[in-house]
């Protein structure tokens, strides 16, 4: 299994905030070297597109193909919102790029916003990390102090501010229109799409929302060109992801590696193994909101988004969740379900009135009081809850929970008493 370092080359540099160190490693040359040469931001754009880079805040959608949706003849002013709200269980990355190479991730706003034409951007982050926004803001204000940003960039004729705004700790405020409303300073509600932000975001004018990681791989994209990216990893797929790794294995943490390889091996070697010597009983590939994956479909699969696919999962955020034959499946999944139950922003009533409803039941079921007709009653629920809603955290909380209940029914039914066992109850 080999490791890679595109995003994480300079991590454990000493040094790697500062803006000094950052440009002795070459750092903003790209960024100053496009302002120079009045680059076509549509070319810019093309370059994006071509490299294959999918979005890494979860739902992996082409970036360039997101920043081309931007209406060009609109007379509003754009934006770019980097999404740093980083709350989905199991996932880590973010914070490391933070936190850790924050020029990395401004030298990515300089070029996404001179790309989409906008001159104001903003960094969203959870008010929790609290080493990250400090060094996110002190490396803002050496940018500025650098002319890297703010009025005219060294004689460029482009202008750029460049702001950190934090959230107030809802997982909510990582949808994309929940972090503009958020911004805005009214209530995080997830809006109704269409109109996507690219037509219609913040302050209801064109925005672009990205990732902290998407936004970071543009320096590398734009400095050794589409090509270069579209051979990383897998051909459908391309590009170096950092994979986080959390749970029951000897070594957990983030480790960067191109797409295509096989989970099993980042399993057994970098991570050293499932802790203790213990067997894998599953392990949630893609963050919380993903199916489960058994093990031998964790002994196939490859971490790209058409092997994935194949294996009916997702790599949504890469937060790679691993249980081991000691877990409880239906504590494990009781336990996502009160985050998403205590997360709901309570704007669409199935999913307000739905995840607290499948908590009862699993608690139920938890403390030996429950029916084998509540796994079909799970469900349904699910059925009448997925694609009902304004947003996607009420899909991302039935898809562990449905895969889960499917794929585990016998740790289900193991904890339902004999007498509300379907044959004693029709007998
Ligand atoms: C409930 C919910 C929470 C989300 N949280 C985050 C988050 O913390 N960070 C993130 O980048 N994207 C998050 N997303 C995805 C964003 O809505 C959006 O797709 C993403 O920021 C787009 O960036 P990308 O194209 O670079 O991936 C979340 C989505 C949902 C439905
Ligand atoms: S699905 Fe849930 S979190 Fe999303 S808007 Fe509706 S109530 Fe809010």
């Amino acid at each position: 299994m080999k490791l890679s370092n595109v995003i994480s080359a300079r991590f454990d540099k000493e040094g790697s905030t500062k803006l000094k160190g950052y440009r002795e490693d070459g750092g903003y040359e790209t960024f100053l070297k496009v302002l120079k040469e009045k680059r076509d931001p549509a070319q810019l754009i093309d370059e994006v597109k071509t490299s294959g880079l999918r979005g890494r805040g979860g739902a992996g959608f082409s970036t360039g193909m997101k920043w081309s949706f931007v209406p060009k003849d609109s007379p509003k002013p754009k934006y770019l919102c980097v999404n740093g709200d980083e709350s989905e269980p199991g996932t880590f990355k973010d914070r490391q790029i933070l936190e850790k190479d924050p020029h990395q991730l401004l030298e990515g706003v300089g070029l996404a916003s001179y790309a989409i034409g906008a001159h104001t951007a903003y960094i969203y982050l959870r008010c929790e990390f609290k080493q990250g926004i400090a060094t996110v803001q002190k490396a803002i204000r050496k940018a500025y102090e650098a002319g890297l940003f703010g009025k005219d960039i060294q004689g460029s004729g482009y202008d750029l501010d460049v702001h950190l705004t934090m959230g107030a700790g809802a997982y909510i405020c990582g949808e994309e229109t929940s972090l503009l409303n958020s911004i805005e300073g009214v209530r995080p509600y997830p809006r109704n799409k269409p109109p996507f932000p690219a037509v219609e975001g913040l302050f209801a004018c064109p925005t672009i929302v990205n990732n902290v990681e998407t936004i970071s791989n543009i320096p590398h994209i734009i400095k050794n060109g589409a090509d270069w990216h579209a051979k990383l990893g897998h051909a459908e797929d391309p590009g170096s992801r950092l994979w986080c790794v959390s749970g029951h294995v000897e070594k957990p943490g983030v480790y960067e590696a191109e797409t295509g390889f096989k989970l099993q091996d980042l399993i057994d070697g970098p991570c050293g193994g499932i802790r203790g010597g213990k067997k894998l009983k599953a392990i949630i590939p893609g963050g919380s909101s993903s199916k489960v994956l058994l093990p031998d479909e964790v002994a196939q699969v490859t971490m790209d988004t058409p092997g994935i696919r194949a294996m009916g999962s997702s790599l949504g955020s890469a937060g790679i969740i691993v249980l081991d034959e000691t877990t409880c499946m239906v504590d494990a999944v009781l336990n996502l379900m009160k985050f998403y139950a205590h997360e709901s922003c309570g704007q669409c009533t199935p999913c307000r009135e739905g995840t607290p409803w499948i908590v009862q039941i699993l608690e139920r079921i938890e403390r030996g009081e429950g029916r084998e007709v509540d796994l079909e009653l799970i469900e349904d629920l699910a059925s009448n809850i997925e694609g009902r809603t304004v947003c996607a955290l009420a899909d991302g909380a039935c898809w562990p929970l449905v895969s889960i209940v499917k794929k585990f029914r016998h740790e289900f039914l193991a904890k339902i008493p004999a007498a509300a066992r379907k044959e004693a109850v029709t007998a």
